[in-house]
């Protein structure tokens, strides 16, 4: 089938090639030149495990110009950026600019136009109405437009986006024309049936089968997007709630969650307490989601008090410090960890700038290390006054506490001795509940956890 893809980010470029991986002729677009030459020299605009793997295996075109796509497509993506408003409402800009050039470009065959982005609840109609208006502009001579608008949710995750997108949970399509539906389901017959070969390098898991799909209206596949994510979001908030309790009474949050999560109804995965979460998706996802609400005069106290418990989480790091340094001022903390989860270079709403703003506002000197991000935290963060280090070796020297902020797997295996011999005050502040408490404490370390 043909395929055109609006928007080379996480969503888009990793659907594009895995859709190209399964048999489709893909086109991507994106209005960025930069990003398009570097795509067409084989390189990944961002890190994500096995995406410059896969972009060697597949025949993907590249390109600025809507033209050289979408009259022939048989399917359209838009996936392009959706982004807060200061007010959690999302910026449509993109989206719209991407839905007009569409209507300009549209071929005279039956095209199913497909929101990937995160979008509002009512999206799919504004879209439509978007594409007729501007192909009704056009020069299409007395020809009357053929599309569909539909809903197909994106559920990868930063990190394991490829993974994620071959061997999904779940596909929800979501269309009002039945005939659009059928178009979905026979693009993604391969995902679903599991019919293509895995790459060499990314085995498919054991007994994995036939991925499940949900084929809703418009506006139930938009909002099992938002009521996904709201709910992973709220489940790491609760964790993290008890987890406050737990410290209060002297009880191990972590065996609290392996005992709550062995239930089969509540599950093991998404407790796993600490800092928060971070990244473009559940903030932005939780706050336009009491934004749709408030505009039908509805208040999602829920979803709130997750995003309230959340943003606790990293004044909590400041907290545990001054307890247990008593002051913060003068005092030299290192951040272990600056991308939102391991990974990926993603530095998004990421707890690390957040916690190193309110570190330097209490007058601490900070320095940090990322095992991938800090090219990226360097030049989107100069004027934070951060010491950028190239090791974590680095950031303990002279340090007076260490904070795990990121689960890379490597931090684990550090020689922490080393690290504490190189310290001012071996104490180390664990933000993931990650790190063996035993080994850091023979090695001479003070050990807290959030
Ligand atoms: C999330 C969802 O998991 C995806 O299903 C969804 O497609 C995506 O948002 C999106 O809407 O695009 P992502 O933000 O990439 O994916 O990363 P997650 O693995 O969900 O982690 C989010 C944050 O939660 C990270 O900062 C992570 O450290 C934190 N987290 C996760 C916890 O603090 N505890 C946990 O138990 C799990």
């Amino acid at each position: 089938m043909k395929v055109a893809i609006i928007g080379s980010g996480y969503v888009g470029l990793t659907t594009g090639i895995c859709l190209s991986f399964v048999g489709h002729e893909v086109t991507c677009i994106d209005i960025d030149p930069g990003r398009v030459e570097t795509l067409k020299s084989g390189t990944a605009p961002f890190h994500e495990p096995y995406l410059s793997e896969m972009m060697r295996l597949v025949k993907v075109k590249y390109t600025t110009d809507y033209a050289q796509a979408i009259p022939e497509a048989e399917v359209i993506f838009i996936a392009v950026g959706t982004p807060s408003r200061p007010d959690g409402s999302p910026n449509l800009e993109y989206l719209e600019s991407a839905a007009s050039s569409i209507g300009e470009n549209l071929g005279p065959n039956y095209t199913v136009v497909v929101n990937k982005s995160t979008v509002p609840i009512g999206s799919g109609n504004w879209v439509e109405s978007i594409v007729r208006d501007a192909f009704r502009r056009g020069n299409h001579g007395h020809r009357p437009e053929n599309f569909a608008v539909a809903s197909n949710p994106e559920f990868l995750r930063e990190g394991s986006a490829i993974h994620d997108s071959l061997f999904p949970d779940r596909v929800v399509i979501g269309a009002d024309q039945q005939q659009a539906l059928e178009r979905l389901y026979s693009l993604y017959r391969p995902l679903l049936d599991q019919s293509f070969a895995a790459p060499p390098f990314l085995a498919r898991p054991d007994g994995f089968g036939a991925v499940p799909l949900i084929s809703a209206d418009l506006a139930s596949a938009e909002l099992i997007k938002y009521a996904a994510n709201a709910f992973l979001a709220l489940k790491i908030s609760y964790i993290n709630e008890v987890g406050q309790l737990a410290q209060r009474v002297g009880a191990d949050v972590q065996l609290v969650a392996r005992g709550m999560g062995l239930d089969a109804r509540i599950g093991t995965r998404f407790l796993q307490a600490g800092i928060g979460w971070g990244g473009s998706c559940f903030g932005k996802d939780t706050a336009a989601l009491i934004s749709t609400a408030a505009e039908y005069q509805l208040e999602m106290p829920i979803v709130q008090a997750a995003r309230k418990i959340n943003s606790r989480q990293r004044e909590l790091v400041v907290e545990r410090l001054l307890g247990a340094m008593k002051l913060l001022k003068g005092k030299t903390v290192g951040l272990l960890g600056l991308a939102f989860k391991p990974n990926t270079d993603d530095l998004r709403d990421a707890p690390a700038l957040d916690i190193a703003r309110r570190l330097i506002e209490r007058g601490a000197r900070v320095r940090a290390h990322d095992p991938v991000a800090v090219p990226l935290a360097q030049k989107l963060y100069h004027d934070l006054a951060v010491t950028w280090c190239a090791s974590a070796e680095e950031t303990a020297e002279e340090a007076d506490a260490l904070v795990l902020v990121t689960d890379w797997a490597e931090y684990r295996e550090l020689d922490w001795a080393v690290l504490a011999a190189r310290m001012r005050n071996p104490l180390v502040l664990d933000g993931r509940h990650f790190l063996d408490a035993a080994r850091l404490k023979a090695s001479g370390f003070q050990y807290l956890a959030v």
